[in-house]
């Protein structure tokens, strides 16, 4: 049997508002929109009523139909804002409770060794400068004398980007951080006119096509830079400071560091250093034995890349020297995989008993 008969509006909107949870407004929508429900039942037989009347009378049960709805989403927001406020009142933090310490989080062991580094030639006068980690080729690779052919600019090395400087050539992913020489030389010239000399330290990212248990494809560089009036460089001075930075760094001994004659494009002349070590039962000590280790690149910064900073080498020249900081973490800590440094295993942190300096707090102090 049909029913014609239209629910009272205000006696369903007063039942709606009046439902005290969720569960209780699913029943009352059950009840009306439904698939059994009271609309779809009124509107199921809408056939038996004389034609004049059908329009009119579907008419006003959609009207009624979807004011019930409004109301009915309106007090659903509603519910759920009222069970979402009583769960905050029910969950809320007792700040008596003792509390279990997770550990705090403590800085990456690349980022305490970079501070270290930068403390160790801090405290001989080199002050931080840094660069920008997508360079042009003219200061990645021209500026520094590295020539046109150079091995080091082919694609298969070198991360190029799709855009393209003034000068046609494309923009690259750093290679080494000794594109911070011209940067630092042409920035701070001033000071070097007026002080005589300029030493620069500059750690950052570098990136090479390259990746394998000691390579990766992002890795860090600390870049040495000295210059001064030309008398006053020299290799004994280049020694004395590596010697000094491999006492504080490695705490070794002095003169247990080798220069090896060797090429690149932006010193002359240029060395490797190696680190004397010995490697016994498995087990790398660094400062005694009769085996060596490179550890880092030097030399004396090829004129002309003195006059690509527009710096005269009749009357300045400069010491430079660049290394790896993965390396040097891997030697001085004596690991062998370098991708451990980008997985983020605490295991592994605490395995090695890397130095991680814990953050200062309130609560914990400063380590
Ligand atoms: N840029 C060199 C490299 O990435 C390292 C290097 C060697 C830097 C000699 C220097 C240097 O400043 O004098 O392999």
């Amino acid at each position: 049997m049909a029913t014609r008969q239209l629910i009272d509006a205000d006696e369903y909107i007063a039942k709606i508002n009046a439902t005290e949870n969720l569960e209780h407004l699913a029943h009352l929508h059950v009840e009306l929109f439904s698939k059994s429900g009271y609309f779809k039942r009124l509107l199921a037989n809408i056939a038996d009523l004389p034609i004049d009347e059908r329009k009119q009378f579907a008419k006003s049960v959609n009207e009624l139909k979807s004011l019930l709805l409004n109301v009915f989403e309106v007090r659903q927001e509603n519910l759920k804002n009222l069970e979402i406020e009583y769960k905050m009142q029910q969950d809320r933090l007792d700040l008596s409770l003792p509390v279990e310490s997770s550990g705090l989080g403590a800085l990456h062991p690349l980022t305490v060794v970079i501070e270290q580094l930068v403390a160790i030639f801090g405290h001989i006068g080199f002050q931080v400068a840094t660069s920008n980690d997508i360079e042009t080729d003219w200061f990645n690779f021209t500026a520094l004398n590295v020539h046109e052919n150079h091995p080091a600019r082919q694609d298969h090395d070198t991360f190029y980007l799709n855009k393209v400087d003034e000068h046609g050539k494309r923009y690259l992913l750093r290679t080494h951080t000794s594109n911070t020489q011209i940067h630092a030389i042409k920035q701070h010239k001033q000071e070097l006119y007026e002080k005589g000399y300029l030493k620069i330290i500059a750690p950052g990212r570098t990136y090479r096509n390259d990746s394998d248990a000691t390579h990766s494809p992002m890795f860090h560089q600390l870049e040495g830079l000295y210059v001064a009036k030309k008398s006053q460089i020299n290799i004994p001075l280049l020694n004395s400071i590596l010697n000094y930075f491999c006492r504080e760094f490695f705490h070794i001994a002095d003169n247990n560091l080798r220069l090896r004659s060797s090429y690149f494009p932006f010193t002359a002349p240029s060395y490797e250093v190696d680190i004397r070590c010995d490697k016994r039962n498995n087990q790398l000590i660094l400062g005694s034995g009769d085996q060596w280790l490179e550890i880092l690149g030097a030399g004396v910064v090829h004129p002309n890349v003195l006059i690509n900073c527009e710096l005269d080498p009749d009357k300045y020249a400069a010491l430079a020297f660049g290394m790896g900081v993965e390396r040097l973490l891997m030697l001085k800590y004596g690991f062998a995989d370098l991708r451990a440094f980008f997985k983020a295993d605490l295991r592994w942190l605490k395995a090695y008993n890397l130095p991680t300096h814990r953050l200062p707090s309130i609560g914990a102090g400063v380590d």
